[in-house]
């Protein structure tokens, strides 16, 4: 799950990063109330789970609350990238001297952690890459060891942050890599972490990554997820427990186990290139046992998608065998009711699928088409959904 910046913040401040005090305002009134508290130069800042705010005119300064105001109004309802704001940040603003990068993320690539560290920031790192590589330090870090002020002062040097304020730097550098490891992070990005005129060292930005797989031991992080911005299926899958994902295309798709969902969704797309480029319209693995209710489940959600035109179950029996699932799909259309009303293909393969076919041939359900091939279920299903294009 990835954290607006007010939120990113919130977690460096309880760390000891140090930041910028603010707060956050859904209307311009509020934001006009919080410039006026903080009683100086602020900073009204777009949040929205997307970068380059500033060029995209998300980032705006005021001098005093009705200045705060005027520019609240201006940024509220604004699109980033697709994203709408809705809340904007009113934070004080800082005089820079210096912009740094700073990141802690999960390298999967090379099975380790990896401090990215940058003495010229503020520009996005994907272009400090590109432009100037040798700029950009980039420091595994060992799981066990962690970083401890001597490992921060060597990422801080390498990334040649400037002497006066290289001790100050790894200080920080040890409260993110806390932050990292003490809330379940997968990604800590501070760009720009600024050197003001006083040289103060300063979190002006903040992005941060949860895994949600640690979220049974974080239960403080329940409440950063914003029920607002949410999918409305993605929200209702979760609740069942469901592996979902919510795409763009008409061909609704479910399988069972997380690799073979992956290669439905090419064989459907490719597929759908013969067939008025339709796409998958999502992604949703029923795990391995799929009893009748996860299968309800899983349709239920798939058909109240009014994207989807048609739907493809593709299963491979296995311990769950191919008989069972034929039972879920007959008995998860006879929950559903009326609510379905839109083709399904089924292709089973694996454990019992003779006795599977024989189950499904016999229900003889008027919206259910068997095929025996994973490339012509596919072919088929996205031929059933362009014709309801
Ligand atoms: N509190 C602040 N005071 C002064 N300048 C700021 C402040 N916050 C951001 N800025 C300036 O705006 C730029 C963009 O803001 P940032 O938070 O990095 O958003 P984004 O990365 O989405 O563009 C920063 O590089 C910095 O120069
Ligand atoms: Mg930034």
């Amino acid at each position: 799950m990835d954290l607006y910046e007010y939120q990113a913040k919130d977690l460096f401040a309880a760390h000891g990063v140090p930041v910028l005090p603010g707060d956050v305002a859904s209307t311009p009134e509020e934001a006009h109330a919080i410039a006026q508290r903080l009683g100086q130069t602020v900073v009204i800042k777009a949040q929205v789970k997307t970068g380059g705010r500033g060029k995209a005119g998300g980032v705006k300064l005021a001098d005093d609350a009705d200045g705060a105001k005027e520019k609240a109004e201006a940024i509220l309802g604004l699109d980033i990238k697709g994203h709408i704001t809705r809340k904007v940040l009113v934070t004080v603003a800082s005089d820079i001297a210096e912009e740094y990068y700073f990141s802690f993320l999960l390298d999967r690539a090379n099975r380790t952690f990896l401090a990215m560290a940058s003495a010229e920031g503020g520009m996005e790192i994907e272009q400090l890459a590109v432009e100037r590589p040798d700029a950009l330090a980039k420091v595994p870090v060992d799981a066990i060891k962690g970083v401890d002020l001597d490992t921060a002062r060597d990422i801080a040097t390498q990334a040649k942050i400037p002497a006066e304020v290289l001790e100050q730097a790894a200080e920080v550098i040890v409260k993110l890599w806390e932050t990292f490891v003490s809330e379940d992070a997968t990604l800590v990005e501070v760009n720009p972490l600024v050197r003001d005129p006083q040289d103060k060292v300063i979190a002006l930005d903040g992005k941060v990554t949860l895994d949600e797989n640690a979220s049974f031991r974080q239960p403080g992080h329940a409440e950063l997820v914003d029920k607002e911005a949410e999918d409305p299926l993605e929200a209702a899958a979760k609740a069942k427990d469901l592996n979902y994902v919510k795409l763009d295309g008409q061909v609704g798709i479910i399988g069972n186990g997380a690799g073979l969902v992956m290669s439905t969704l090419d064989v459907v797309a490719y597929a759908g290139e013969k067939h008025k480029g339709v796409k998958p319209a999502n992604f949703l693995d029923i795990g391995g046992g799929a009893s009748a209710e996860v299968m309800a489940n899983g349709l239920h959600i798939i058909l109240n998608d009014p994207d989807v035109k048609s739907v493809f179950v593709n299963v491979f029996g296995g311990i769950t065998a191919c008989d069972a699932v034929a039972n879920g799909i007959v008995a998860a259309l006879q929950i559903l009711g009326d609510e379905a009303t839109k083709p399904l293909v089924v292709r089973l393969d694996g454990n019992n699928v003779d006795e599977g076919r024989r189950i499904l041939a016999e229900a003889n359900h008027p919206l259910v088409t068997v095929v025996d091939t994973m490339d012509n279920a596919a072919d088929k299903a996205a031929e059933l959904a362009a014709a309801g294009v």
